[in-house]
């Protein structure tokens, strides 16, 4: 057992007690975090001659020493110690002697995991951003080789109207854009330093706040001492943001799922996206779409953990707090491994372009505008609507779609029907008017890939001045 703290203690802790309350297990991955705040704020220790140049330069000298070799792989971090705080004190000061033991001057570790864990998650909000960044590329890529590629657009799961590739996926180009911009609005609010903090209430040393925020890169050090040890807002904003992300890849997988099926055949997942079964031999399971949408749960579960622990917690640190990593860890690898996978797969898809445009010619897509033909003729659209429906019946029990009936057949249901209804009716031509702004319509979509195009470098320049 290796802990930072004893001296009013007159027994060993239970061992039971020290394995329960121990972090280690997960907080190790916080390092590289903990290592460069321990070295900014001995920088400053420094500047403000609460330590000397040269004791400074000997810590600093031994952190980085202690990362290199953690990260070369050279140093283990066990489970001896209590949790990443105590281990880099204790490898430094092994290291270095004396000088080691003055690194947690004016500093508590309240104020240290505070800073740990937002500089941790600022670096993984970055990598989110720019594996929702590769996805968007991706699908807009996709999106300008199928602005003429029609195919049904549902409600209810039931065709409806026609659209085209390229517009249903914009739509999800959309959804990943509004995660980019949570992402950049959150990374705003949470990138304020606490450092500096203590405990709960400061301290005595004429700690220059100002500067360590600076020197990591922080907007700004927090404003109240109390809040900065007990504010966990930005993990639960991040969780919810992550949330909707897993939302977002969980829909898109649950059509990709449906397009692949023998049923649609609208798109083939590649092989090496793909799995087999072990009994079915003619089998190419979709699973990697299935696991997306699958691990959906368990970052909703990591949202609802963060806000029931914080849920009545008096202020200021409590060691609930502590409950904040492992979940947290968990769905920000989930979410990255996901969008990874995810935009390898859509990358890789195949899309049966002939396969989508038969299925948009059959199922009546083209009854609204039918029925808007005959308004354009001067019918009120709701008889124009109930003649379609009455035509719309024939076909079915004729076997056959409206393009197919004869002109003396509209004309038995209403005598505004003309020639010119076969080319109003067209698929093409039903996609092609459909022109309002945001409408599948290739002008329309070509407009909202550049705005899309547009937003998305705007992010890239936010998130570029971050890095
Ligand atoms: N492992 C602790 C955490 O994750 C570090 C802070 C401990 N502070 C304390 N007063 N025991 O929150």
């Amino acid at each position: 057992m290796a802990q930072l703290w004893g001296g009013r203690f007159t027994k060993e802790t239970e061992d039971k007690v020290y394995q329960f309350n121990a972090s280690i297990g997960f907080d190790a991955r916080l390092v590289k975090a903990d290592i460069n705040g321990s070295i900014a704020h001995v920088t400053m220790l420094a500047r403000q001659q609460i330590l000397t140049d040269g004791e400074a330069e000997l810590i600093c000298e031994g952190l980085r020493g202690i990362l290199k070799d953690v990260l070369e792989g050279k140093l283990e971090i066990t489970s001896e110690y209590e949790d990443i705080h105590s281990f880099v004190e204790a490898v430094l000061t092994e290291r270095i002697g004396q000088a080691g033991k003055k690194l947690h001057t004016g500093r508590s570790r309240n104020d240290q995991v505070a800073l740990d864990m937002k500089m941790y998650l600022r670096d993984e909000v970055r990598a989110i951003d720019s594996a929702l960044g590769t996805l968007i590329q991706t699908l807009m890529k996709l999106c300008e080789e199928n602005l003429d590629t029609c195919m049904p657009g549902f409600t209810h799961l039931q065709k409806a109207q026609p659209v085209t590739l390229a517009h249903h996926l914009g739509a999800y180009t959309e959804m990943f854009l509004r995660d980019r911009s949570r992402l950049d609005d959150l990374y705003r609010r949470m990138n304020t330093c606490p450092l500096g903090a203590g405990a709960l209430a400061g301290t005595t040393y004429p700690l220059d706040r100002e500067l360590t925020a600076k020197l990591l890169g922080f907007d700004r050090p927090t404003r109240n001492s109390m809040d900065s040890v007990s504010d966990r807002d930005h993990v639960i904003e991040l969780l919810s943001a992550l949330s909707v992300v897993m939302a977002h890849l969980s829909r898109f997988s649950e059509e990709i799922i449906l397009w692949n099926s023998n049923e649609y055949r609208f798109v083939e997942i590649d092989d090496a996206y793909s799995t087999g079964s072990s009994i079915m031999p003619q089998k190419k399971n979709p699973d990697i779409a299935e696991l997306v949408r699958g691990k959906t749960g368990r970052v909703y579960g990591a949202l609802m953990q963060m806000l029931t622990t914080v849920k009545g917690l008096p202020l200021a640190y409590n060691k609930d707090f502590q409950e904040d990593k492992e979940f947290t860890f968990d769905a920000v690898d989930t979410v990255k491994d996901c969008l990874e996978l995810f935009e390898g797969m859509i990358r890789t898809m195949r899309f049966n372009r002939k396969v989508m445009e038969r299925s948009a010619q059959s199922g009546f897509i083209n009854a609204t505008d039918a029925a808007d033909y005959l308004v354009r003729k001067g019918v009120p659209f709701r008889d124009a609507h109930s003649v379609i429906g009455r035509l719309v019946l024939k076909c079915i029990e004729m076997n056959i779609s409206l393009d197919e009936l004869s002109l003396e057949q509209y004309r038995e249901e209403c005598g505004a029907f003309d020639e010119d209804i076969y080319d109003a009716i067209s698929l093409r031509t039903c996609v092609e008017k459909r022109n309002t702004e945001g409408a599948p319509g290739p002008e329309q979509v070509r407009k909202m890939l550049r705005l899309q195009r547009e937003e998305a470098a705007l992010l890239d320049a936010h998130f570029k001045d971050r890095s």
